[in-house]
């Protein structure tokens, strides 16, 4: 199955690849120069043109408008249009996943999680992207370039990355202990922790960082094996189910997204919150905005901390009618400029190294240069095309042992089970 889908990629590709060509062509040089670091610093050329649809997650920050406005300024010919799904990455995926089925030219510009980029491409629904990233290559930071790589290729430009946080109230906790375990004690005398704990892929990552933290892991390095050690997956599951238990977390986590965790952290009762950075900028303005810091992850006791990698790359539709345009838009909002604007007003983490040195962001982000490291230094979720599937096998059966409706022991068997036929189909 994988080689007959991947030659006819492969032949699609060619076709794909020489309109990217002329596209690319289009932007970046304008300056006349072709050195990385000239181009990284100034807008591309002011080709583009024509209607160019950027279908992704809802707007929560507003930073999405707000590079649609500035491009279409930038670019008097070209006309940019914001489409935006739902919050949740399950139901954006699944939306974009309709449309690509059915050919659909309407999203010109793909907000593809970290995590679709192997599917995705596997299924011929991206263009190659290589030409736009190839030239400013050295401006990324590395472990970002790398989600958007699959079978020797690139198929997306990162756009923002993400990395998790302990949030924690100042006027609640002295200083943000050192590991999980005490975390969860504090919080169950102090309002508790909140984090995303509803049945989808953000379950999945809040377990990942505990599981990764304690030492396991889910596959082994290619993706294609499982290398679950069932031992340490209950361990931490028991720890997450405990926790809704005594208290610590508040039984309605199993409802929440992020943003339902933000505003639950907002309403001032919690003590802790995992979450990712946007929601700091939004915090501040917030009736908290003072009584709050963030703080790098904690370890699990006796292991290390350790967080995974998020975010989001822009990727060109197979079905585009306008890959030109589509590739001038991702130039232009992936430039220091206007990564520069996402991190500092938006509280979105830039993608390109430079940008994290720059004093306006460190004012708005004073854990900027945690997060830096945080996203080099982070861990990947398997990368494979059945990731989803993958995913889906972890979070249904944390969710369904944080509901009371499995033991730990029985929700982890379940979850090897099927996270084992998940990478069988592959
Ligand atoms: C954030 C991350 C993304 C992750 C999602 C889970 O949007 O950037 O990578 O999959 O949260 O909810």
């Amino acid at each position: 199955m994988r080689d007959v889908r991947f030659g006819v990629r492969v032949r699609l590709g060619a076709v794909a690849m020489a309109v990217l060509a002329l596209a690319v062509a289009g932007c970046g040089g304008g300056d006349g120069g072709d050195n990385a670091t000239q181009n990284a610093k100034s807008a591309p050329a002011p080709k583009a043109s024509g209607d160019v649809t950027w279908c992704i997650g809802k707007d929560t920050t507003g930073a999405f408008s707000t590079m649609v406005d500035r491009f279409n300024k930038q670019y008097p010919n070209a006309n940019a249009k914001l489409l935006e799904l739902p919050t949740s990455a399950d139901e954006q995926r699944t939306q974009l996943i309709q449309r690509l089925r059915a050919k659909s030219s309407e999203c010109d510009v793909l907000g593809i999680d970290v995590i679709w980029t192997a599917e995705f491409a596997g299924q011929n629904w991206l263009l190659d992207a290589s030409k736009i990233t190839d030239k400013r290559q050295g401006d990324f930071i590395p472990s970002t370039l790398k989600t958007a790589e699959f079978d020797g290729k690139t198929w997306g430009v990162p756009f923002n990355t993400n990395a998790g946080f302990l949030y924690y109230r100042t006027d609640k906790v002295s200083s943000p202990p050192s590991d999980w375990q005490q975390v969860y004690s504090e919080a169950k005398s102090k309002g508790g922790i909140v984090y995303q704990g509803a049945r989808y892929e953000g379950l999945t990552v809040d377990f990942l960082e505990l599981l990764y933290s304690a030492g396991g892991r889910i596959t082994d390095d290619s993706g294609k094996k499982l290398d679950l050690d069932k031992g340490k997956a209950t361990d931490v599951l028991s720890f997450m189910v405990k926790g809704i238990d005594d208290g610590a977390a508040p039984k309605a986590v199993t409802t929440y997204m992020e943003e339902e965790s933000r505003r639950a952290f907002e309403s001032g009762k919690p003590a802790f919150m995992r979450n990712w950075p946007y929601t700091y900028a939004l915090d501040k303005k917030s009736k908290i905005g003072s009584t709050f810091a963030v703080a790098k992850f904690p370890a699990w006791q006796g292991g290390e901390p350790a967080s995974v990698v998020g975010g989001y790359n822009l990727a060109i539709s197979a079905y585009s009618k306008n890959p030109a345009g589509a590739a001038a838009f991702i130039d232009y909002v992936t430039r220091p400029e206007q990564q520069l604007v996402m991190g500092s007003k938006a509280a979105l983490p830039p993608v390109l190294g430079s940008v994290y040195e720059d004093p306006a962001l460190k004012k708005a982000l004073p854990f900027a240069a945690e997060l830096k490291k945080a996203v080099e230094q982070g861990q990947a979720r398997p990368v494979t095309p059945v990731y989803p599937q993958l995913s889906e096998a972890i979070y249904k059966n944390v969710f369904a042992a944080l509901q009371g409706d499995m033991s730990p022991k029985e929700a982890v068997d379940k979850m090897a089970d099927q996270a084992q036929s998940a990478l069988e189909t592959f």
